[in-house]
């Protein structure tokens, strides 16, 4: 398995009452695996726990409870031992690109962290063709460009040192409706040629299973269903199929 989240919880203090020490679950007990090449959705209304699932995933935050492993082997294990393998595209674009960086420095910055120091001018330029943008974007500063290209640059950083595991935190959420079809795009094709294992969270269920082989229902910090993309009319629980038809009302 590349991926296997095994009963986890965590909880935040409640701020804002200093004599109550009440507690917030966030994650209440979440269990799935993803094998290795798999593109898995995961959909849930907003404050659900996607970003803090994610972060648990990332490495970026410690659960309360439970395990989560990546390649058999404890997260914090595993990224120590596999530097860029796992990266991450947020939905924030301005603020994950540093704003004094060239996008050539953006791009680079993986590269220039983990990887071999030579051939990494050649190498972020291969990355900026694959993403879709024109090279005489190297040079330029992340304010000077735009959101959707501004997107395609954190991408390239993310894919730049070949993961293992991608995490896409509402990375086209913030980009208006064109855009998002754009990136969707760039995404697919990157997935077929790059053989990344995803895990796409997005609210927008109709991207989600467009790209992906599985979706997962995430509510109050549970995975209450989790379903093939080719099986969306069987979905069980009330709660997923509510967001399955907010979709089919919004096309109609
Ligand atoms: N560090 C933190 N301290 C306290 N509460 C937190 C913290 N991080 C998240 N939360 C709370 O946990 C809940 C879930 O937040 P999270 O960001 O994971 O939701 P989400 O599903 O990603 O929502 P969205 O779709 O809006 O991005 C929210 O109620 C949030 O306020
Ligand atoms: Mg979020």
């Amino acid at each position: 398995m590349m991926l296997e989240v095994k009963n986890v919880y965590i909880s935040y203090k409640k701020t804002g009452n200093r004599f109550k020490k009440e507690k917030l679950n966030v994650i209440n007990g979440v269990s799935f695996s993803i094998r290795a090449g798999e593109c898995v959705g995961l959909v849930g209304e907003s404050g659900s726990g996607k970003s803090t699932l994610s972060r648990l995933i990332l490495g970026i935050e410690k659960a309360d409870q439970g395990s989560i492993l990546i390649e058999g082997k404890e997260v914090s294990n595993w990224i120590k031992a596999n530097k860029g393998q796992m990266s991450v595209v947020f939905q924030d674009y301005t603020s994950s690109a540093n704003p004094r960086y060239k996008v050539s420095d953006v791009i680079g910055e993986l590269l220039h962290a983990f990887g071999k120091k030579e051939g990494i001018k050649d190498k972020v330029e291969s990355l900026i063709e694959k993403v879709g943008l024109p090279l005489s974007i190297a040079s330029r500063y992340p304010h000077e460009l735009s959101g959707g290209q501004l997107q395609r640059v954190c991408i390239a950083r993310a894919i730049s040192a070949n993961p293992k595991l991608l995490v896409l935190d509402e990375a086209i959420s913030s980009l208006d409706v064109s855009t998002q079809s754009q990136i969707m795009e760039l995404i697919y094709n990157l997935k077929d040629s790059m053989n990344m294992t995803i895990l796409f969270i997005a609210h927008d269920l109709q991207a989600v299973t467009h790209l992906c082989d599985r979706v997962m229902f995430l509510q109050n910090g549970q995975i209450i269903e989790q379903v093939a993309s080719s099986n969306l009319s069987e979905v069980q629980n009330e709660y997923a199929q509510r967001l399955l038809h907010s979709v089919i009302q919004f096309n109609a």
